[in-house]
């Protein structure tokens, strides 16, 4: 399937000649690629006049050597032109051949989109090709596309760059000049982004073979370059990656979603897995690193299943729905020198009665960790097990399909609900056999999703690399990945702004990680007090990930984590994850205080096509006047979360050039979270809807599924939990009126305004 738009210019194409428009605004803005045949360089441009990115020369290793357009040595020998129509549309390509020796060819290949706002470059190998290493895993050996780093006219350009663990949460930002150029390169590099400040914005990354594609920055030729990872030596006969440069002119947000939206229609990775994920939907509780029983249980004479047990007990007494739990690296057999796994089953002393036993006995579905696999796995042919594995000491990876099914299909007799894949980076980057080989990575993620996706399993993601989430565009159930380093009391893991844009825009719900929601945990192992237990807790509703508190039994903050879903546990978020706004990114790349220097966030709730819009600011180290516009809104009214001042909530009006003021008072401890909504015009009244009082998001898609606004009253309709008694704030005139209702025993009320009351449905 592809994306209306794109289908439009596609009529367009065969009735009118010259240069195409896409969602632009006038004058028409598009990415242009201008080819030079004699000197095979090549130029990308925002319209015809202006040029951002000028080509460094074509490279290929092959037989312990370098053969480069440069110096000739890599050997014109033809070019192909062809036109043809791909699910991405129809487009015409131009490819280069080239010869190196022994009648070797290579090729670099652009394909030029009819709808003129991405390009794609192909780089393919058509033989057997060897001795292709250059000996440094963090290089290439391929380069195409390939750009020198040069000043640009006009002013420099700033850029985003992803890259490092944790969903490339290691990102920087900068200006794009020579000498300048902080970006991340190598195995932890990630999509790479050019920016203006007047919306324009070109993303380059991989758009194929993800596990074996990187971005190679050279500082000492002053180039970036992407390829094959440099210590692949042998490439197959008609090997191929491809990149894609993608233009978006209306802010680095809406890039992002837009080449998201592109690559995952390519990939055919819809959202219906990660829509219906039990533990993305409902509250968990979490025991991994920065929890309270990380490694830890009640006392010393419990064990975990007695203290997951009393966990469930005290959540049943608070009335915290706790739907399902989290085990971490605990509960499984490690080797001694890496702590590399064993064998996937739990401990006896962890465990007693197994994992079937915690299963039976709490009736939760399971969110279980697992990591690299040592090199002295039971499951390996190798020690006697009955599975093909490579072994490279210290560690371990199977290369069969069959491995990750069988135990996948285990798993679910005790309960597993989501595989968690940690560590994904380590194993990657630390064996050979994967950084040596144009397939093994991809294979590795393919076989594991594809038997996790045959035994209705999902995937969670952790320490993952861009190469890892890009592959999972190929995995339908890898729903969830984590966007930040692993959660400590205290520390700043909730900065989630600026991975959530990459993370929505590949169809996963970034998680922020476990939390604490309470200052206070008696006897912690991390000796830590928690000083922004609602800023934490918020962020983790907004993320659209789990939500998973992690607090001692006796400790938790009910109320607060309360906020964030109904009585059942569901999770009561917005539509997408909330992300720090455009006008952010530009201040961290450009430091010319336009910006904020704070967190700023935006999302929203979509309810009957109109936006409920949320903005979150923190850490905020100077005032910064936000306007509608910053956060795409239009004519509306803004007020203030019931939870984080102590002013009155009163709508005050968000239109135009009317501004909020959000100052240096949003700190982390004091955080600002602000709601919009569009005034209705009754008859006879004015009515803002603020929404449900207790919560985050007073307005969610999980309470309200629709309402109606007729000439007297307001109708909404609601579902919660059985007999759930939820408190609805509207302004009726500006003067604040609250309805309380009662859920029914369906599930559903119908709650009006008028009668201040609610219909059992
Ligand atoms: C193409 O490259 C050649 C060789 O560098 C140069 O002389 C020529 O001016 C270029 N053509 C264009 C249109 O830029
Ligand atoms: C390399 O591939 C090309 C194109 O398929 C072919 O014509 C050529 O014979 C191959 N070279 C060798 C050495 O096999
Ligand atoms: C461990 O905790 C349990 C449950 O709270 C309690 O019954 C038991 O006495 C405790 N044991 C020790 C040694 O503190
Ligand atoms: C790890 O060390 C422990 C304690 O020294 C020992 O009991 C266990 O057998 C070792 N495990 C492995 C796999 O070597
Ligand atoms: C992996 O590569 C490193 C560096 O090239 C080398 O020292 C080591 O022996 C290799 N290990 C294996 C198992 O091939
Ligand atoms: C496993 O790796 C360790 C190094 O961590 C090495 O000492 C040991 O010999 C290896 N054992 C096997 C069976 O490969
Ligand atoms: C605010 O300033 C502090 C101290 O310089 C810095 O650590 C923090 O990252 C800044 N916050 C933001 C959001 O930039
Ligand atoms: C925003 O608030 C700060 C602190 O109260 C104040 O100094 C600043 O002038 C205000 N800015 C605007 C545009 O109102």
């Amino acid at each position: 399937m592809i994306c209306s738009t794109v289908l439009i210019l596609l009529s367009l194409t065969y009735s009118q000649a010259g240069p195409l428009k896409f969602e632009s605004p006038t004058p028409p803005r598009y990415l242009s690629l201008r080819l030079n045949q004699s000197s095979f360089s090549y130029q990308i441009g925002i319209s015809e006049t202006s040029t951002w990115l000028n080509s460094a020369p074509i490279v290929f290793n092959a037989f312990g050597k370098t053969y480069s357009t440069a110096d000739g040595t890599l050997k014109n020998v033809g070019v192909r032109r062809d036109n043809d129509i791909d699910r991405l549309g129809s487009y015409t390509s131009t490819e280069w051949l080239f010869s190196i020796e022994l009648n070797t060819i290579v090729s670099a290949t652009f394909k030029q989109y009819t709808s003129q706002n991405f390009v794609i470059f192909k780089q393919k190998f058509y033989n057997d090709t060897t001795g292709c290493s250059v000996h440094d895993s963090g290089s290439v050996i391929s380069h195409f596309p390939a750009f020198q780093v040069a000043v640009t006219t006009p002013g420099p350009l700033g850029y985003l760059s992803y890259g490092g663990g944790q969903f490339a949460s290691d990102y920087r930002l900068g200006t794009y000049q020579p000498g300048k150029l902080n970006i991340v390169s190598g195995l932890a590099s990630g999509p790479f982004a050019l920016l203006d400040q007047t919306g324009n914005a070109v993303i380059i990354s991989p758009f194929s073979e993800f596990m074996s594609s990187s971005l190679h920055y050279s500082g000492s030729e002053n180039s970036i370059r992407w390829g094959l990872l440099g210590e692949v030596d042998t490439v197959p006969a008609h090997f191929a990656t491809e990149y894609i440069a993608f233009f978006g002119s209306m802010g680095i947000n809406q890039a992002y979603a837009d080449w998201g939206r592109l690559m995952r229609e390519f990939y055919g990775k819809t959202s219906a897995y990660r829509d219906s994920d039990f533990t993305i939907n409902y509250l968990g509780y979490y025991t991994d690193n920065g929890a309270y029983y990380y490694y830890r249980t009640e006392n010393a004479t419990m064990n975990y299943e007695q203290t997951l047990i009393d966990v469930q007990k005290y959540g049943e007494m608070q009335k915290l729905p706790y739907r399902y739990a989290q085990l971490d690296s605990w509960f499984y057999p490690k080797d001694n020198t890496t702590e590399g796994v064993i064998t996937w089953v739990a401990l006896p002393e962890v465990f007693p009665d197994g994992l079937e036993g915690l299963n039976q006995k709490t009736q939760w579905p399971l969110v279980a960790h697992n990591r690299y696999w040592s090199n002295l796995t039971t499951y390996a042919k190798q020690n006697g097990g009955d599975y093909d594995f490579i072994i490279q000491p210290p560690l371990a990876i199977p290369t069969e399909e069959r491995f990750w099914d069988d135990l996948f299909r285990y798993s679910r007799t005790w309960g597993l609900a989501v595989y968690e894949q940690d560590w994904l980076g380590k194993e990657f980057d630390t064996l050979n056999a994967t950084l040596t080989s144009a397939r093994l990575g991809n294979n590795w993620l393919l076989q594991m999703g594809r038997a996790a996706q045959n035994n209705g399993l999902t995937i969670q993601y952790c320490m993952a690399e861009s190469r890892d989430v890009l592959t999972s565009l190929q995995i339908p159930v890898v729903t969830q990945a984590r966007a930040s380093k692993d959660y400590h009391p205290g520390n700043d893991n909730w900065r989630l702004g600026v991975t959530s844009i990459f993370a929505d825009s590949l169809g996963i719900a970034p998680f922020k990680d476990n939390f604490w929601s309470a200052t206070y945990q008696p006897r912690n192992k991390y000796n830590l007090n928690e000083p922004n237990p609602g800023l934490i807790a918020a962020v983790a509703t907004l993320s659209t990930g789990p939500v998973g508190p992690s607090d001692k039994i006796g400790f938790s903050d009910v109320e607060l984590i309360m906020r964030s879903c109904n009585a059942d546990g569901l999770i009561l978020k917005p539509n997408k994850p909330a992300m720090a706004i455009d006008t952010r990114i530009l201040e961290l790349a450009f430091r010319d205080g336009i910006g904020p220097e704070g967190e700023v966030w935006s999302t929203y709730s979509m309810i009957n096509d109109y936006y409920f819009r949320i903005i979150l600011a923190a850490d905020m180290n100077s005032s910064f006047s936000l306007l509608p516009s910053h956060i795409g809104s239009l004519s509306t009214f803004i007020m203030k979360n019931a939870h984080t001042t102590v002013d009155a909530i009163a709508p005050v009006p968000f239109t135009g050039h009317q501004q909020l003021n959000l100052t240096t008072a949003c700190t982390k401890s004091n955080f600002c979270l602000y709601h919009t909504s569009m005034q209705f015009s009754l008859s006879d009244r004015k009515v803002i809807i603020y929404g449900e009082f207790s919560k985050w998001v007073p307005m969610s898609r999980n309470r309200v599924m629709s309402f109606t606004v007729g000439s007297n009253d307001i109708h909404l309709e609601l579902q919660g939990a059985y007999m759930e008694i939820v408190t609805f704030l509207f302004f009726e005139d500006m003067n604040p009126v609250y309805v309380k209702c009662q859920i029914g025993d369906s599930g559903r009320a119908t709650m009006s305004l008028a009668d201040r009351a609610c219909q059992q449905v």
